[in-house]
């Protein structure tokens, strides 16, 4: 139990942007702060913090409250373990018992997993402070390596004793349930079977369920969640007699270690990372260590697995910007070149530093001095086309069909990005450094897009993951092929008034007692309506006074046509209608064009409708625009609330507007 006053005390200090900003990066807007949702992937924040009223919101998915709800939503704790959790934080006594057996037992699952494994994370770091074997053998590895104590303690790292249960014994003996050690992988259990006949004596007793550590004589590295909390563990042997035993061993999957979604060093570095608006990603837990002992903080490890697309997530709520150190073997630039791709595939820049073959992030930080391996860093990232050429280009040299090969590789890299701004960027870079003409490399990119975009369409997918990110792809194609262009749409727009206006198109409607029927419509009678029920106007003055002259003529029931446009007394109109019947696809012969308009009008209201979202998408980006730039100006609290439940509703009709897009394109 937990007292009233304590409660109080406990609420009083929490501070609501702290609490959450142990999760994500937060900007100050004004008096509040906005971010990115904790508790959804999302690319523009539409999550909310006042620190005046203490609670947090999420426009998106609605999750939010005060601290405790937070951390209760975010961490799936109960009541208490919240209030404990901050009371630990803001470091306030609370005037609890130490915790029974029982209070241990009536935990929560998930809870009892993260108390088990801070006990685990305590016994091991005791172990090395508190028994002969952990001095002499663990302590005396970390000093031989050169980790100073203070680093030591920060990052939790313990031993684990020679023998076989000394952790689950005494794990056991305080009071934690083997069935907990287990779920948390510190203890495994087992029958007695062949493998263990030797260990064990053989008569009725050995069909009962015997255990054993997970860990034992190794060192131990404690890795922690986001919010500090121990979730696993990394040992590493101290064995150089056998090439048998597996260096490190970690902990499997558990019900709080989801190894793809954690990154090792999190939690130490997420403020550097935000302050540097960069994070070092590095191979294993002696290289985020030793980084840190260098005074380099802003670095994580995706230690024990490797790089995912989860990872990459967690970095994106802290910063845009990832620079790989890995060591510059073989293997090190086979797993950078994944990393970039991956990374560039979740929209991040990437930047790739390779250590002098055989020196890894930690070796290297051992025979410089701090400044000399920031400067190093500093001097040698290179982003990852550099990177790629500056490797390749030695093979490459004077061999055209090599050097094609190169290209053609970066080209791949290029086209994973989703930002066509970045492309385009990239693809002036990669023109410059290999010397080869920008339109041939756009070429050759558009041709990988149109073939990854093909193939993702035609997938069927099972899963709703699957047709997610499938969903996503071609709502990122299709705002780049639709709506990148106002102008475009706009003449897309009066080309199909002029040349279709009076062909009919058949439509879904509704009798005056609902029955459903479908009816015939005139293409420029849909389309005005269409536009016109969402209130738009053309920017463009001359394509807006024809569509102002199908509305007013319209309304006398007539649809005029090119032949009453050509006519026109205003010549700039009858010049521009000539254009349009022969763009945007202009042709050879008349033979010819009468194949497409035919091919045109039999897929007309596809590409109607396909011209109105596009341009009524493109509105949406628009307003989109605008309220991102107000936000940017501090508004006061109520007006930032306003706009972020705007922005939500527009971000919302944008997405089903594209969905639109996405079913009718035209082939
Ligand atoms: N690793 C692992 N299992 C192994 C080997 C490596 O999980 N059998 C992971 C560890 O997270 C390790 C990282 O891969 O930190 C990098 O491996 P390696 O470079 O071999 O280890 P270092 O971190 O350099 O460790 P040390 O310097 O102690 O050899
Ligand atoms: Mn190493």
């Amino acid at each position: 139990m937990i007292t009233k006053e304590d409660i109080d005390r406990i609420f009083d200090a929490a501070r609501i942007e702290e609490v959450v900003g142990d999760y994500v990066a937060l900007k100050k807007r004004g008096a509040n702060l906005i971010g990115l949702c904790p508790f959804h992937d999302e690319k523009t924040p539409s999550f909310y913090v006042s620190p005046a009223k203490g609670i947090c919101k999420c426009f998106g998915c609605g999750k939010g409250g005060n601290s405790v709800n937070f951390l209760m939503e975010k961490e799936k704790m109960t009541y208490p373990d919240a209030l404990r959790y901050l009371a630990k934080k803001y470091s306030i006594e609370i005037t609890e018992q130490e915790q029974s057996p029982e209070q241990i037992q009536s935990n929560n699952d998930r809870e009892s997993l993260f108390v088990v494994s801070s006990f685990a994370q305590k016994h091991f770091s005791e172990n090395l402070y508190n028994t002969d074997e952990g001095k002499s053998v663990g302590l005396g590895y970390f000093k031989e390596r050169g980790f100073r104590e203070d680093i030591i303690q920060k990052f939790q790292l313990g031993y684990s004793i020679n023998h076989r249960s000394a952790f689950s014994d005494i794990a056991m003996a305080t009071g934690h349930k083997m069935e907990y050690l287990v779920k948390a992988g510190l203890t495994i259990e087992y029958r007695n079977d062949r493998e263990h006949e030797n260990e064990t004596e053989t008569n009725e007793q050995n069909q009962e369920v015997k255990y054993s550590d997970r860990f034992w004589g190794r060192v131990m590295f404690p890795i922690h969640n986001i919010s500090g909390r121990v979730i696993a563990f990394g040992g590493r042997t101290l064995r150089t007699d056998t090439k048998k035993i597996a260096k490190y061993i970690n902990s499997p999957e558990t019900e709080i270690y989801h190894k793809s979604d954690v990154l090792y060093g999190v939690y130490f570095a997420k403020k550097e990372i935000v302050s540097q608006d960069n994070c070092f990603l590095v191979e294993g837990y002696t290289d985020v260590i030793s980084m840190h002992q260098a005074g380099i903080e802003n670095v994580v490890a995706s230690s024990g697995t490797s790089l995912t697309h989860g990872q990459i997530k967690l970095i994106r709520r802290f910063t845009n910007n990832i620079t790989i150190l890995y060591d510059g073997d073989s293997a090190g630039i086979k797993a950078s070149f994944r990393g970039i791709d991956l990374i560039l595939e979740e929209g991040l820049n990437v930047k790739v530093l390779l250590f002098p073959d055989g020196d890894d992030p930690d070796s290297y930080s051992k025979k410089v001095s701090s400044e000399e391996l920031k400067d190093f860093i500093k001097n040698n990232s290179k982003d990852f086309i550099s990177f790629k050429t500056n490797l390749l280009m030695n093979e490459v040299k004077n061999d055209p069909i090599k050097k094609a090969g190169l290209i053609k590789d970066i080209v791949e890299s290029i086209a994973l990005i989703p930002e066509a701004i970045y492309r385009s960027v990239y693809v002036k870079e990669c023109s410059r450094i290999m010397d080869v003409e920008e339109h041939v490399l756009l070429n050759e990119l558009n041709k990988i897009r149109s073939k990854k975009y093909n193939e993702k369409r035609n997938q069927t997918s099972e899963t709703a993951e699957q047709q997610q990110t499938v969903d996503e792809f071609v709502l990122e194609e299709k705002k780049e092929h639709s709506i990148a262009d106002a102008e475009h749409q706009e003449r897309d727009i009066i080309r199909i008034l002029i040349n279709y206006g009076n062909k009919e198109v058949r439509v879904d409607s509704q009798e005056e007692d609902g029955t459903p029927i479908e009816i015939g419509v005139s293409v420029a009678y849909l389309l005005i309506h269409e536009l016109q029920n969402d209130n738009i106007v053309l920017e463009n003055l001359l394509y807006n006074s024809i569509y102002n002259e199908f509305v007013a003529q319209l309304e006398n029931n007539f649809i005029p046509d090119y032949n009453f446009f050509i006519a026109h007394e205003n010549s700039a109109i009858a010049s521009l209608t000539v254009d349009l019947m022969s763009s945007p696809y202009s042709l050879s012969n008349w033979e010819q064009h009468s194949i497409y308009i035919t091919m045109e009008e039999d897929i007309l209201k596809k590409s109607v409708l396909n011209a109105v979202y596009a341009l009524k998408s493109r509105r949406l980006e628009m307003m989109i625009y605008d309220i991102q730039k107000r936000l940017k100006e501090n508004p006061p609290e109520e007006e930032l609330i306003q706009l972020m439940q705007t922005q939500h509703q527009l971000l919302e009709a944008k997405k089903e507007f594209n969905a639109l897009l996405g079913r009718i394109i035209v082939k």
